[in-house]
């Protein structure tokens, strides 16, 4: 188990927050600041603590470079407004400047970074930015969970030079996604929804030595469908999947038997908004239409299951729900989730939006930060910027 800030001293010392304030942004505008908040308690315990912060962030990708469309400016006026105390914005990563606001910061003061990925010495993880990077702080906490799959300087090389420990975010991730993983109240229920099977086969993979049913549903159970021969029309099928789909579907090794697909699918002409729809069969998808949501029936089977389940992780939605129309399955599912006593993990921006439509967000266990980030824990991986914190017990 990972060291956190319970377990270090932090009273009038610069402690350098990593967080993952890489929201959506609108003409400078945020547009959803869950990760912000998601920030929170780490940032408010800190500064009760008499912590002197210096909050870093990547916004973007601007690849070494600065960028003034990607400042952190808006982000540390929305951190301000949350927390009810100004937030500095500091005009740049590192440097003399930014060195000396840093030294003026008083017990409990909270001070921004620039966009760190303005710096090309970030996602080369260098090591001269990372000492300048260390140069500003005593004591490093790492609460940006959605950034833990990247080894840069600001998630992993600094964690080398100062004491490393864990903010509240990124070890309730941890133990969220880690009780999926390593002892889950059973039966485990996954379901994996969204466009391409290519970016989930080896959560795929990792998931079903683990579970006791995966439902594979989005327009990435249409590889599926072809894998068992059937006519898809003109759904997305990722070719060079097939054979893999086959050889998941055959069952070998623990998964046998595991993999559930949606038996009936919403089908249009066009995935746009006002297209008419009808549900089908799995076997009986028109030539020339497109699956874009999971049938009512399926959703009743996995609504079914969700209230059976002890433990239920999703990632992904089972239909193209930013249109309306087609959003009707992740709802339906998103409702039973809500209203299952089992534990339930959910990943992922989008369907994080998709819960708060169907009004059950609250009602879910852990709704994880991540996107990347939890599917490559899923998949098994060690995260280098997770790696790199200090152990409880070593402290
Ligand atoms: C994310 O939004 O998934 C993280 O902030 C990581 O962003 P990246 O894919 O640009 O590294």
């Amino acid at each position: 188990m990972k060291a956190t800030i319970d377990d270090v001293d932090v009273h009038g010392k610069r402690v350098l927050v990593r967080v993952d304030f890489n929201v959506p942004m609108k003409e400078g505008r945020i547009v959803d600041d869950r990760r912000i908040r998601a920030a929170l308690p780490t940032l408010r315990a800190l500064r009760e603590r008499g912590a002197r912060i210096i909050v870093a962030t990547h916004l973007g990708r601007p690849k070494g470079k600065v960028n003034h469309d990607l400042t952190t400016a808006p982000l540390a006026a929305r951190l301000g407004e949350l927390l009810g105390t100004p937030v500095e914005q500091l005009p740049a990563v590192v440097g003399p400047e930014v060195e000396a606001a840093v030294n003026r910061l008083a017990d409990g003061e909270v001070a921004m970074l620039e966009n760190v990925r303005w710096e090309p010495g970030e996602e080369a993880n260098d090591e001269a930015f990372v000492e300048k990077l260390t140069a500003l702080a005593d004591l490093y906490v790492n609460d940006a969970f959605g950034t833990a799959h990247r080894a840069h300087a600001s998630t992993e090389g600094i964690a080398h030079h100062l004491s490393a420990v864990a903010g509240y975010l990124m070890a309730r991730e941890l133990e969220a996604l880690g009780g999926v993983l390593e002892n889950p109240r059973r039966p485990l229920v996954a379901i994996l929804g969204g466009a391409k099977i290519s970016t989930k086969i080896a959560v795929v993979e990792n998931l079903l030595a683990k579970v006791d049913t995966l439902w594979i549903g989005g327009a990435m159970a249409c590889t599926f469908y072809r894998a068992l021969g059937k006519e898809v029309g003109r759904s997305l099928v990722e070719e060079e999947w097939v054979e893999t789909a086959s050889k998941l579907l055959a069952g070998q090794g623990e998964g046998k038997g595991k993999i559930k697909l949606p038996i009936d699918v919403v089908v249009t002409s066009e995935p746009v908004a006002g297209s008419p729809t009808t549900v089908v069969a799995w076997t009986a998808i028109p030539t020339d239409q497109l699956v874009v949501d999971a049938g009512p029936e399926t959703c009743e089977q996995i609504a079914e299951d969700c209230r059976t389940a002890g433990t239920v992780v999703w990632n992904g939605p089972l239909g193209i729900y930013e249109i309306e129309d087609f959003a009707r399955g992740t709802r339906r599912v998103a409702e039973a989730l809500g209203a299952s006593s089992a534990t339930s993990v959910v990943g992922g921006g989008d369907l994080a939006a998709a819960l708060d439509q169907a009004g059950v967000a609250g009602k879910i266990s852990h709704v994880s930060t991540g996107g990347g980030a939890t599917l490559e824990y899923l998949e098994g991986k060690e995260l280098p910027g997770v790696a790199a914190l200090q152990e409880k017990v070593a402290l």
